[in-house]
């Protein structure tokens, strides 16, 4: 089965587990901003890797604008977030806020744990973080402005296997 991985990655973890899954399938690995949607067709399987932003998948409108294309395939979807994958409840309203309940009949999901690094922001922003970390009794709030890295390559089983299937 000729499988391609397209991600749409904000900080770099989406695209980091896609080359883990291309090696583990030998598979065509792509960002979602490079794909030339004539190439698709020569693929059965797609798989979609995503950061969460604003509590959806960024990867979201281009999989919905290009459904028709992709819609007979099989699909599997990762969604890369801040929140901890094993709080099911919040995964499943991301899915839901990006895709349709139709939509998701069609497509086998995974959620993968990321991580919030400040490093490569400029100082200004990371000072606002600082101080916005500071004042906010927020829980959320505490959570996405902590810094913390949880990619590891042993969560991309899941996904391989459902692959291979
Ligand atoms: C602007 C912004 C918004 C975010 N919104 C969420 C969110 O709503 N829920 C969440 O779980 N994580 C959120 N995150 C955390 C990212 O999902 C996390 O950093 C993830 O590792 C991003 O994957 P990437 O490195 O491929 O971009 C947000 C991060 C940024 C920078």
């Amino acid at each position: 089965m000729k499988t391609l991985i397209i991600y749409n990655t904000a900080s770099g973890a989406t695209k980091e587990y896609a080359d883990w899954i291309g090696d583990a399938l030998k598979a065509n690995v792509v960002a979602e901003k490079d794909v030339d949607s004539s190439m698709i067709s020569t693929y059965q399987t797609l798989i979609f890797g995503s950061c969460v932003q604003g509590g959806k998948l960024k990867i979201a409108s281009w999989v919905t604008s290009h459904w028709k294309q992709v819609k007979d395939k099989k699909i599997i979807v990762y969604s890369v977030s801040g929140a901890d994958p094993t709080e099911t409840s919040v995964m499943r309203k991301y899915f839901d806020e990006s895709f349709s309940k139709e939509m998701q009949k069609h497509m086998t999901m995974f959620s993968l744990h990321g991580r919030i690094s400040f490093k490569n922001f400029p100082m200004i922003v990371r000072l606002i973080v600082k101080f916005v970390r500071k004042v906010s009794k927020n829980p959320d709030v505490q959570k996405f402005t902590t810094e913390f890295d949880d990619v590891k390559k042993e969560y991309i089983a899941p996904i391989i296997s459902a692959a291979k299937k």
